[in-house]
């Protein structure tokens, strides 16, 4: 068995302006969930029923999920989409995939997990646009990024420059690709918050590498801390909450699943993001 140390789920508010919004769309609210990694050990099934009834409260328009729904293997995807099932929202449920929800040991990962979602009527865009309310703001799903099937240009080129955009990429270190394009909001996770923060400092990676840049190679190589503190990602900057990067704006959910040991100081969220319209 593994133990893991969890915090309670937090709730996050955050208000994000976007130019050109309509005004039949201010104070839309969207409601943020990644990383269930729901596999039996990473997320409690306590945790995942609060997460769906604290939704409902909320009574959002949306509800966006931004993948790694399971942990490679595929199979749990059944029953959690029998759980997401109670999620509601008043326009519509959506998802992007991540990096643990296609894996070459199980080649149908993706598909079944893509059939198990739009069976509970959750929209999974893998490179696809979506208009839940309408031509005046697209919602896009984008590939993983990890992924061989990450091409930001096929999608964004079917976009009118002056439709604002909301994007749904896993991976935050994608912001750094997406700048040449209008993101009005990039909604991620992938990072977990980096699950130990360090008050007034931030997420424990973010110390990790400056360690390594200031350790000679020939030692940090053996120290696997210090080796891998780039696998995750690249900018652990970004491992959480809301980020300008070049025009764009990026918000980072710490997500709901928990890899041992557990988390400090970085609880588990579920995002509420209100929608203005900027001057
Ligand atoms: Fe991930």
């Amino acid at each position: 068995m593994t133990l893991i140390i969890n915090e309670p789920l937090k709730i996050e508010r955050i208000a994000i302006a976007i130019a050109n919004l309509p005004q039949s769309l201010q104070g839309k609210k969207i409601v943020q969930f990644s990383d269930l990694h729901y596999d039996g050990i990473r997320l409690s099934e306590h945790l995942l029923a609060e997460a769906i009834d604290l939704s409902n409260q909320e009574n959002p328009d949306l509800v966006v999920l931004t993948g790694d729904f399971v942990t490679d293997d595929p199979s749990p995807i059944e029953n959690l989409a029998l759980r997401l099932k109670r999620l509601t929202a008043k326009t519509g449920l959506y998802a992007c995939l991540g990096n643990h929800d296609y894996c070459r040991r199980y080649p149908n990962s993706q598909q079944q997990i893509t059939d198990a979602l739009t069976a509970v009527e959750i929209q999974v865009l893998w490179n696809e646009i979506a208009y839940p309310w309408g031509q005046d703001l697209a919602l896009v799903g984008l590939a993983d990024f990890w992924s061989r099937e990450f091409q930001p240009e096929l999608v964004f080129n079917q976009i009118a420059p002056e439709i604002p955009r909301i994007v749904l990429s896993h991976n935050p270190d994608s912001a750094e690709i997406l700048k040449p394009w209008r993101v009005d909001l990039q909604l991620s996770g992938h990072t977990h918050g980096g699950q130990f923060v360090i008050p007034g400092y931030g997420a424990a990676p973010i110390l990790l590498q400056q360690i390594r840049k200031a350790t000679p190679k020939s030692i940090s190589k053996h120290i696997p801390f210090l080796r891998e503190c780039y696998r995750v990602v690249k900018y652990w900057q970004w491992s959480e909450g809301w980020h300008q990067v070049g025009n764009n704006q990026l918000y980072v959910n710490r997500g709901l699943g928990t890899y041992a040991p557990g988390r400090l100081f970085c609880p588990p969220e579920m995002t509420v993001i209100t929608l203005e319209s900027r001057e």
